[in-house]
């Protein structure tokens, strides 16, 4: 019988995405060669450069997304992720796959101002200049307006009130395109900063993007028949009762929603990482964002249809680019990139919506069927051995005993490695 893509050594997984075509015989080499970021290139990166730090590199099968396959690159520490993406899309692609949507690439940037003798009429004033304003901008930036991009909107609010006294702050609404958007936001910002100045007759102060991407949502979404979420010990219609059970927690209880979302983010950052992107963005974002009604809620929800499916949504805000940064610079953020065979950030948002959706689903079943540990300790266990100090063969070896006689630590492992010296000595 043909071996599973996971029972594969690395080097055979490789080949195997060739012969899929999912990656290039020159992608595969640069792989095969460690293929990460010069220490020359880092130490262009960042400051006080000195070293690289690496974390493993995988990939998650079985995503259907819009009707297509997608091999989907995934850089994490924790195991169990990838194995649990790939667990929850197979499910979701026995019933037709995701449907995702991302909103067009719009960023808003901020231009704080302070000392504003009269904020309303100074509002106004500015406002009656906003075409102006927009069309200056946008002049001055043709490549992206060439791409479809360009500023959207110019918009103000009077903040009264703060510990720093009343303060007037304007918000620049910017289609980024293919970009994540922060240096094109920035850029801007300080650009338009001095006419702010002077229609206000202020004293400007921040000129910075912001990371509440409100406008720029992924949505995604999968409907599940029963039948398909079936355990040995459960029939699907009850795993589709014990998931709702399991996300109403969430629902009522900030302790749940918090950790809820952490599984959503354990498939979203590690997308995110693998493409070079921004996540501390990216988690700044959806933290921000499931608390948006003054509490935090879970991003996902999951209902059960008319017809007794499972029906599960997700909603975040992706600030992901496929250009500039370190997407750019990082070869394997631009292996990872062409993997996905995307075309815009958009396509790249819905993706990473649907491994944040897959990998919520897979924690759902799991913790509200047979528990997440019995998954969770076989594959924690390699990195246990490893820790004591097994290698090669020894590290399945050493956890598969660790399993089998249940007690999955560092010093056991020891202890098995120091049996099996004495062995075969
Ligand atoms: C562990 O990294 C993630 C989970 O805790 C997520 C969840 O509880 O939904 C398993």
């Amino acid at each position: 019988m043909a071996m599973k893509f996971y029972q594969l050594t690395a080097t055979e997984r490789i080949k195997e995405l060739i012969n899929l075509k999912v990656i290039s015989e020159e992608d595969a080499a640069l792989l095969l060669n460690g293929g990460g970021l010069s220490r020359e290139v880092a130490d262009h990166m960042i400051e006080n450069g000195i070293g690289l730090f690496d974390l493993p590199l995988g990939v998650a099968q079985n995503f259907m997304v819009n009707g297509r396959s997608v091999w989907v690159p995934m850089v994490i520490e924790e195991s169990s992720v990838i194995a649990a993406a790939s667990n929850g899309a197979k499910i979701v692609a026995q019933n037709g796959g995701f449907t995702a949507k991302a909103d067009p690439p719009r960023m808003i940037g901020q231009i704080q101002v302070i000392n504003v003798p009269n904020p309303v009429p100074a509002k106004r004033n500015v406002l009656r200049h906003k075409q102006e304003l927009i069309a200056k901008l946008n002049a001055s930036h043709p490549s992206l307006i060439n791409r479809g991009g360009g500023v959207l909107d110019l918009s103000s609010k009077i903040f009264q009130k703060s510990t720093a006294g009343p303060m007037l702050v304007f918000y620049l609404t910017i289609d980024v395109r293919d970009a994540m958007g922060a240096n094109l936001v920035n850029s801007m910002l300080e650009e338009i900063a001095p006419d702010i100045a002077r229609l206000t007759e202020g004293e400007i102060r921040l000129c910075i993007l912001s990371n509440y991407a409100d406008k720029r949502l992924a949505h995604a979404s999968c409907t599940i028949r029963p039948a398909t979420l079936a355990k040995e010990e459960q029939a699907g219609e009850e795993v589709v009762d014990r998931i709702l059970v399991a996300h109403a927690l969430a629902e009522v209880d900030p302790y749940r929603a918090v950790t809820h979302n952490k599984g959503i983010m354990n498939g979203v950052d590690a997308v995110v990482i693998a493409t070079g992107n921004d996540w501390r963005a990216v988690e700044a974002g959806a933290h921000s964002w499931a608390c948006k009604k003054g509490k935090i809620r879970p991003l996902s929800s999951w209902t059960k249809d008319s017809d007794g499916n499972l029906h599960g949504e997700l909603e975040i805000p992706l600030a992901v680019g496929i250009i500039g940064g370190a997407t750019q610079v990082h070869p394997l953020a631009q292996i990872c990139i062409r993997m996905m065979k995307i075309q815009s950030s958009g396509e790249m948002a819905e993706i990473i919506a649907c491994v944040g959706l897959a990998q919520n689903l897979a924690a759902l079943r799991a913790l509200s069927t047979e528990g997440i540990q019995k998954g969770h300790m076989a594959l924690h266990a390699r990195q246990i051995a490893i820790a004591a100090g097994a290698q090669g063969a020894d590290i399945d070896r050493v956890a598969e005993m660790m399993c089998k006689e249940g007690n999955i630590a560092v010093d056991h492992a020891k202890e098995i490695l120091r049996r099996n010296e004495i062995t075969n000595s």
